[in-house]
């Protein structure tokens, strides 16, 4: 197995990425603001609790997301590994990752994080909201909250995984096809 985490801060390109990137290494992609952005549009329990966090900027509570990425990993067994865009979020997301993955005797072998500035993102989101529909992308105010949640309670992770010696940073201002080889260039490193 070979398990990458996209890292970065809200509209750093780990969507955009990700979907280059599972084509070109036929990983499974885990999406959870998209799985919890679905579970919203089936109308389930889950997904209305979870739309009330979505719509203030804030983090779907720990045991909720876990819940749901652990679903989904035991439905991709057969999968050669995962890219997770957008999860871990917490630490305690990320232990509840190594343990989770431990079952089947793999881990967390990269985590690449986008390094975008504050201003770009701004602008990123804004645009992106104009044509995805996303209420969250739309609201300035929404917007900073998220990041906000992001330095508060995700960048600890840069921690969590430099202690480990998994984490790289990558520029995430240019050229989507440059920021696309510099992640590929990371991932064959780690994978040779
Ligand atoms: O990852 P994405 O930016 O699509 O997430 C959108 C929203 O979904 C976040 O602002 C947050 O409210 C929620 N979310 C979360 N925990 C995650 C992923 C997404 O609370 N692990
Ligand atoms: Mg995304």
């Amino acid at each position: 197995m070979f398990n990458l985490i996209l890292f970065g801060p809200p509209g750093a390109g780990k969507g955009t990425q990700s979907e280059r990137l599972l084509e070109k290494y036929q990983l499974a992609h885990i999406s959870t603001g998209d799985l919890l952005r679905a579970e919203r549009a089936a109308g389930t329990q889950l997904g209305v609790q979870a739309n009330e966090y979505i719509a203030k900027g804030e983090l779907v509570p720990d045991a909720v997301v876990i819940g749901m990425v652990r679903n989904y990993i035991l439905e991709h067994t057969d999968a050669s590994g995962f890219i997770f865009d957008g999860f871990p979020r917490t630490v305690a997301q990320a232990e509840a990752l190594d343990t989770m993955l431990e079952e089947f005797g793999a881990g967390i072998d990269a985590v690449l994080g986008l390094e975008v500035e504050e201003d770009e993102l701004v602008k990123r989101l804004l645009l992106r909201g104009q044509s995805s529909g996303r209420a969250d992308d739309q609201s300035e105010e929404t917007i900073r909250n998220r990041f906000q949640e992001y330095m508060n309670k995700t960048l600890p992770l840069q921690s969590y995984y430099t202690e480990q010696d998994k984490y790289s940073g990558v520029p995430g201002m240019g050229e989507i096809e440059t920021i696309f080889g510099d992640l590929c260039s990371q991932i064959d490193q780690v994978r040779s």
